[in-house]
């Protein structure tokens, strides 16, 4: 079987890619991936090693590239991992994230159609629901709850998903999509919350917390999502949404002072900082779905998980180190320098 992975160069997917060859090494992978600030190929150095492995460097917008891959490979899989991912990013430039997560979805589904592919997956979020307010603990999101969403990246993950319902109903085409709450593990960008304070905390630089650190998030250890996705694309019922999480929920002050802890390094590092336009409060997620129906559960606890994504920085140095040392220099001062 070919798996056509896309954005197999970021986080999730390259720690997908990594799942796939473990659990199916019989299964050929091919990956597509722009190469963005956050698409790095050092994530796939060893992927690049195995022969049941094709990478290639193109846009998911760029419908003759797309094509033309369809036509060589034939897949019989597409998972979509390509997006633009960062909130905050979306508040800055909100039409790179509409053209890449919206008709970046369309181009990769017309030619699903076209080479007839048997399942088209898409990951989306759990951002989609919008957030609940931090004094229901008992609200959860479950598949059925409205979308209704707060950034552009939530706005338009939410539009390519109904999209992907749309092509399912109205051309047939096989599809499934997982929502999962907030993923951290290793290769995670170090513009996201848990990958920032750790790189932050190990110079013992400022660890800015936006507003009070009281949001709510339901964390995720990456593999265990990369479980559940892969379970839906090869077993979940065509045309279903699965919710994705782990009852895992912190504020986002819990997160920084365990990322602490895990270091070593003073409380006195936090610095609260103006907070994100129309932050949203809290995510949770209910799984029962995936739960019942697949057998899904998560593995990695967080005080494991933690544990073994701060190890994994520690041991890696240089991967984030040549992050913190381009471009990304430009992006942490334009963010935090006035907050
Ligand atoms: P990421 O930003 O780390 O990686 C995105 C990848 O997509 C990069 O390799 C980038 O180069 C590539 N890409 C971007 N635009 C592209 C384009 N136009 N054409 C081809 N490739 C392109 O993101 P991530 O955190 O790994 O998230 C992956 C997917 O999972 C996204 O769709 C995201 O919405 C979803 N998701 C993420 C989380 C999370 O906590 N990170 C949670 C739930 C869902
Ligand atoms: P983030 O990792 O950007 O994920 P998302 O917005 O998709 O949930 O942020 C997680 C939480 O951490 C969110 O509530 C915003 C907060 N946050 C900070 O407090 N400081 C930061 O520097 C960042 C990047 C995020």
């Amino acid at each position: 079987m070919t798996i056509l992975v896309t954005g197999g160069a970021g986080f999730i997917g390259s720690n997908f890619i990594y799942y796939e060859f473990e659990h199916h090494p019989e299964d050929r992978v091919v990956c597509i991936d722009k190469l963005t600030y956050a698409g790095n190929l050092a994530n796939l150095e060893e992927a690049l090693k195995n022969d049941h492995f094709r990478f290639v460097r193109a846009d998911i917008t760029d419908r003759e590239a797309v094509e033309r891959l369809f036509e060589e490979e034939k897949p019989d899989i597409v998972v979509n991992f390509a997006a633009e991912s960062h909130v905050d990013r979306s508040v800055e430039d909100p039409g790179l994230f509409l053209r890449t997560n919206i008709l970046g979805t369309q181009t990769l589904m017309d030619a699903s159609r076209k080479y007839g592919v048997k399942r088209y997956h898409q990951v989306s979020t759990d951002e989609v629901y919008g957030d609940l307010p931090l004094d229901r603990p008992d609200l959860f999101f479950t598949e059925t709850t409205p979308i209704h969403t707060s950034s552009p990246y939530s706005a338009s993950k939410a539009s390519a998903d109904l999209l992907v319902l749309a092509y399912a109903r109205t051309f047939g085409l096989p599809v499934s999509i997982t929502r999962c709450s907030n993923n951290y593990g290793p290769y995670h960008f170090p513009e996201k919350l848990i990958p920032l304070m750790i790189t932050r905390a190990l110079a013992d630089e400022s660890l800015p917390v936006y507003g009070n650190g009281e949001n709510v998030r339901d964390w995720l250890y990456v593999e265990d999502h990369c479980a559940a996705i892969d379970l839906v694309m090869r077993k979940g019922r065509e045309g279903e949404i699965y919710n994705v999480g782990g009852h895992n929920e912190r504020t986002n002050l819990q997160v920084v002072k365990t990322v602490l802890k895990e270091l070593g390094k003073p409380e006195s590092l936090i610095t609260f900082v103006r907070d994100r336009p129309g932050h949203d409060q809290r995510y949770a997620i209910d799984p029962t779905k995936i739960h019942e129906e697949l057998g899904w559960l998560p593995t990695t606890d967080f005080d494991t998980g933690m544990r073994k994504t701060v190890a994994w920085y520690l041991d890696n140095r240089k991967w984030w180190q040549d992050i913190l040392a381009g471009e990304y220099q430009n992006y942490y001062q334009h963010m935090y320098s006035n907050r």
